[in-house]
């Protein structure tokens, strides 16, 4: 018996960064994009012993010795759920965009992974199927930012509380600029923890729920102002990039060229009182999500920064 699923990616506006203690419990909102175009494939098979190898289609994927036991490890909280322990699997998954490079791959991963067991386990124990918010709150509990992969459009994910908050905004062009497709050194796991020993910290759960409730609200107006979106997202991922390089030690994902991109990106702000939302997660490339009555301009930065292996998509 073989069971599959996908899920998609999200990217935040407003980050998931900071745990309040053990456990995926956020020191703050968020808020993000669901990206159904980056998604992560798994298929389980019953099996004499839990193992992972890499799907047979899509990207090819390694999982570090650490991945790998994380990921066991919410397969095993999946078993605890339906009561099923003495069921083992192989599973097997795989991307169709580059992982582990600020994709927010461990989102999509996670969420599939949920998503497949739950299916493989309600159909070899005969229980219900869980609803959405149940899977998005077991999913947590692998890796947080994977619950907000459970609804469409903008999601919101504040204390625990996981829902599509209502917007105006059903449909966007998204684009990630790939300026680096390797792995990333430090884990987002060990970014949460190290951010701790930023003097920064302070006062950032009130920065994040400034910006969380500028953008929810503008959401929801039936004209939103696209220039308070974008200056809330750019200073959110700001902020968590200035945690990183203000921890002890310092580190960053930042390169060369991600900044090439922001320069080029605000510099179309500059010039036109207009552009694409703009931010980047734990990791070097740069993503933008435009209007869709922004299509020329989106396509027109296609054609212009070329040097760029950039991934598109329309996700409503
Ligand atoms: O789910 P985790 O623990 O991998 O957290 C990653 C959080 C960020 O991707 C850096 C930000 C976010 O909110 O998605």
């Amino acid at each position: 018996m073989m069971w599959e699923a996908s899920a998609p990616s999200n990217i935040a506006l407003v980050k998931y960064m900071g745990k309040l203690h053990g456990g995926n419990v956020a020191m703050n909102a968020s808020l993000s994009w669901t990206l159904e175009h980056l998604r992560t494939f798994v298929q389980m098979e019953i099996a004499e012993d839990d193992t992972w190898e890499p799907h047979p289609q899509f990207k090819p994927l390694n999982m570090s010795a650490m991945g790998l036991q994380k990921y066991l490890k919410h397969l095993n909280l999946m078993k605890s759920y339906f009561n099923a322990e003495t069921f083992h699997f192989t599973v097997r998954s795989a991307n169709n965009f580059p992982s582990d490079c600020g994709i927010a791959s461990s989102a999509s991963s996670f969420a599939a992974l949920t998503l497949c067991a739950a299916k493989a386990l309600s159909g070899l124990t005969q229980k219900p199927m869980p609803t959405l918010e149940v899977l998005a709150d077991l999913s947590r509990q692998g890796s947080g930012s994977s619950c907000r992969s459970f609804f469409k459009n903008f999601v919101v994910w504040e204390d625990n509380r996981i829902y599509q908050t209502p917007s105006t905004v059903n449909e966007m062009i998204h684009q990630v600029v790939i300026v680096s497709g390797t792995a990333k050194t430090v884990s987002s796991s060990q970014a949460h923890s190290r951010v701790q020993t930023s003097s920064l910290i302070q006062g950032r759960i009130e920065r994040a729920q400034m910006r969380f409730c500028a953008i929810a609200d503008e959401l929801k107006s039936e004209s939103p102002n696209w220039k308070n979106l974008y200056e809330n997202t750019w200073a959110d991922f700001w902020d968590m990039h200035a945690l990183f390089e203000t921890s002890h030690p310092p580190f960053g994902y930042m390169q060369k060229e991600s900044l090439e991109v922001l320069n080029i990106c605000r510099g179309l702000w500059d010039a036109e009182g207009d552009g694409p939302l703009i931010t980047m997660d734990a990791g070097p490339n740069v993503h933008l999500m435009w209007r869709m009555d922004q299509k020329s301009q989106s396509q027109k930065f296609i054609r212009n920064y070329g040097q760029f292996q950039i991934i598109e998509g329309f996700t409503s």
